[in-house]
């Protein structure tokens, strides 16, 4: 399983690289307006400066929500670096863009996805990566994993090359049961993805074992 790191926080990004475990970068335009980054040029800098930091596929989100505007962002963002892959909303106009993008060999993560009939439409279309916000749909009450395994099954069932990208990841038992299910890629805040260090019982065996070798050789 892959593991992308959801944000736009160079220096989360950073650290995860430095742990040696990081496949990718997701981000939208709620975590780059949470890093304070305004305007074209300033967002296209942003998303370069991620891009060299990561070996690795990086999501960036397009803002047009019609055809034309779609496919101009999506080109220009594509131009910036190999890494970009353009984030689209599994909208009308959003699925044509990515049949587009698609036929011109620009790999694509179709966003916003919340039902199997969604995922399906997009790897129709060709998407890279369908984004099925886990995380959202138990907000509301329904259950993320079943749209998971949903979709997971589905795309087993024909072979579809589109990767299961499980997003709106939140916690450790996410994550875990995400890996279960066979989703091909999770992204998630750095906490989750350091959170998986942890155990008492690691902590305490590793306090015995420095304890009794202290013992003996002083
Ligand atoms: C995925 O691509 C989204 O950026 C993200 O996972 C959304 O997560 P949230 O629901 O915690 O905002």
């Amino acid at each position: 399983m892959k593991f992308f790191i959801d944000t736009a926080n160079l220096k989360d990004i950073q650290e995860a690289v430095e742990l040696g475990v990081l496949d990718g970068v997701t981000t939208n335009p709620s975590l780059m307006a949470k890093e304070g980054i305004k305007g074209t040029d300033a967002v296209m800098a942003h998303y370069k400066q991620i891009c060299e930091l990561v070996d690795g596929d990086v999501s960036a989100e397009v803002i047009a929500t019609d055809y034309e505007g779609i496919i101009r962002e999506g080109e220009a963002l594509a131009e910036l670096h190999p890494n970009i892959v353009v984030k689209v909303p599994m909208i009308r106009d959003g699925v044509k863009a990515i049949r587009y993008f698609t036929d011109k060999g620009i790999k694509t993560n179709c966003t916003l996805i919340f039902s199997a009939g969604q995922a399906l439409l997009a790897a129709k279309a060709g998407a890279t990566y369908v984004s099925p916000f886990v995380g959202r749909l138990d907000d509301i009450g329904a259950d993320g994993m079943q749209l998971i395994q949903q979709i997971v099954d589905i795309f087993s069932n024909y072979g579809y090359p589109t990767q299961v990208l499980a997003a709106s990841v939140r916690h450790i038992p996410h994550l875990i049961q995400c890996a279960e299910l066979g989703a091909d890629v999770v992204t998630c805040p750095l906490n989750v993805i350091t959170g998986l260090l942890n155990h008492p019982l690691t902590d305490k065996g590793l306090a015995t074992f420095l304890a009794d070798h202290k013992k003996v050789n002083g």
